[in-house]
């Protein structure tokens, strides 16, 4: 049971369909969770569905249909019930309600229904009057949705365009002041807040403002191998071995082949193997601390045999949650999260970035944008000598690999396992490669380079 002290947020999507607030519900859930801040989206669109089913006509939609306007208020009612359920049974913390939610009458059954069980509302609207983006939207999203299943594309389209038109007949844009709300005028242009209470509000205001919905690719590299990788050493601020060298010397043109012309820019952290590593790259550089390594305190210099001797309890304790474990006088990887947050932020606002970091640092930023538990986080494969790229999309990441066939030894420590201790000179990984479009200098399935130079994507095989 939830007590009654406890902060419990409702952040209410408002606006007319095709604005993008299915997207930004699942960017504000993918964040908080990631800073483990226990989320749930309530979609009264899924609640409908399974009250009504699919496929149904605009006609549906219109406010003058008795029959439709009473089941969508049940959709709205049930979906309500449950978040409340949620808050209180589940202890949830931030409840996303995405709905139009676009009359005054509706919003404030809303704000009274939650207010009186103590749940604070924060009402996020999304106003878009760019013809463009709406359409964007519509042939991006919701052609795909379940609602128009089977049905001819060009059809829909101009189905959900009548949609739209029943839903602006009732449409009251946010103007309650005694309401707490933000509005986002087209993806990021205008914002006007109101009455915004206390951190967390402020926090999921702030994040919001750093949303933009541009595609965008982003790309992570680790290090080169270092010396303290050849000798399985954790932490220190070792330089490069030549192996490592080598990937530096080989990422300007990896970058070149599959980057292409984009105007980089590079981030690194401020350790001296990832500024090494990015030597060779000829764009603007910024050095940021918080992308530095996760901090192992007293076993800095340590290899995992000698801290599984020394530390035999926390080298257990660390297995068993290894999210939380937080080194003697170091960190944990939840500590490193909160550490990344303003990297993130930043990284939301800016497009062509390419990060030089570390493998725990780069498992924190994998994760935000893959939606990894905290469970699965520290167990993230981020191998050396390999670009990571990133394309966020509307409610997913893909994920394509650019691995240099330069050697390098595997720091992976798979869980309950002491460290393993691979310097074979052939390019180490467990990754599933296809057969398809596997040339270039990447692996074959047996982890053998084919090639040795014309990089070329693979797409990892994303489950989650
Ligand atoms: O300690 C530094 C490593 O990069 C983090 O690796 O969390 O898998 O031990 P680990």
């Amino acid at each position: 049971m939830n007590n009654s002290s406890d902060l419990r947020i409702a952040c209410v999507m408002v606006g007319l369909p095709a604005r993008g607030k299915t997207y930004i519900a699942y960017k504000v859930s993918r964040y908080l969770t990631w800073l483990g801040i226990k989320t749930q989206i309530f979609s009264v669109g899924n609640y409908r569905r399974e009250l009504v089913g699919l496929n149904l006509p605009h006609t549906f939609f219109d406010p003058h249909n008795t029959e439709g306007v009473k089941k969508r208020r049940e959709a709205a009612a049930c979906a309500l019930d449950d978040m409340i359920t949620w808050f209180e049974k589940d202890n949830g913390t931030v409840g996303i309600f995405d709905a139009t939610n676009s009359s005054k009458k509706t919003r404030a059954w809303i704000n009274e229904t939650l207010t009186a069980r103590n749940i604070q509302v924060l009402f996020i609207e999304s106003v878009c009057d760019d013809d463009d983006v709406i359409l964007c939207n519509i042939k991006d999203v919701k052609l795909s949705s379940p609602d128009y299943s089977e049905r001819d594309p060009d059809e829909a389209t101009e189905d959900f365009m009548k949609r739209i038109k029943h839903y602006e007949e009732t449409y009251e844009t946010v103007t309650e002041e005694n309401l707490t709300y933000i509005k986002l005028v087209n993806v990021g242009s205008q914002y006007i807040i109101n009455m915004i209470r206390g951190y967390l509000e402020s926090r999921i205001v702030f994040y919001l403002m750093n949303l933009h919905t541009r595609p965008k690719r982003i790309w992570f590299s680790r290090h080169g191998e270092s010396l303290f990788n050849l000798e399985d050493k954790i932490g220190g601020d070792a330089g490069l071995s030549p192996r490592g060298e080598q990937y530096a010397l080989k990422l300007p043109e990896l970058v070149r082949q599959n980057i292409g012309g984009r105007p980089l820019t590079v981030w690194t952290s401020s350790m001296t193997r990832t500024i090494q590593t990015a030597r060779h790259l000829d764009f603007p550089k910024k050095q940021w601390k918080a992308l530095d390594e996760l901090d192992t305190g007293v076993c800095d210099g340590m290899t995992y045999d000698e801290i599984e001797a020394k530390y035999p309890d926390d080298f257990a304790r660390r297995d068993e949650d290894k999210f939380n474990y937080r080194y003697r006088g170091g960190e944990s990887y939840r500590d490193l999260v909160l550490r990344l947050e303003p990297v993130i932020m930043d990284l939301e606002r800016h497009e062509n970035i390419l990060i030089i970091s570390h493998q725990a640092t780069i498992r924190c930023m994998y994760a935000y944008f893959m939606g990894l538990s905290h469970e699965q986080l520290p167990y993230a494969r981020i191998p050396l000598h390999t670009i990571i790229e990133l394309k966020p999309k509307a409610f997913s990441c893909e994920e394509k690999l650019y691995h240099v066939d330069v050697g390098s030894v595997d720091t992976y420590r798979p869980k309950g396992q002491t460290a393993r201790k691979l310097k074979d000179d052939k390019f180490v990984s467990d990754i599933p490669v296809s057969s398809e479009g596997a040339s270039g200098e990447i692996v074959d399935s047996n982890n053998a380079p084919i090639l040795p130079i014309k990089p070329i994507g693979i797409t990892r095989t994303n489950t989650r």
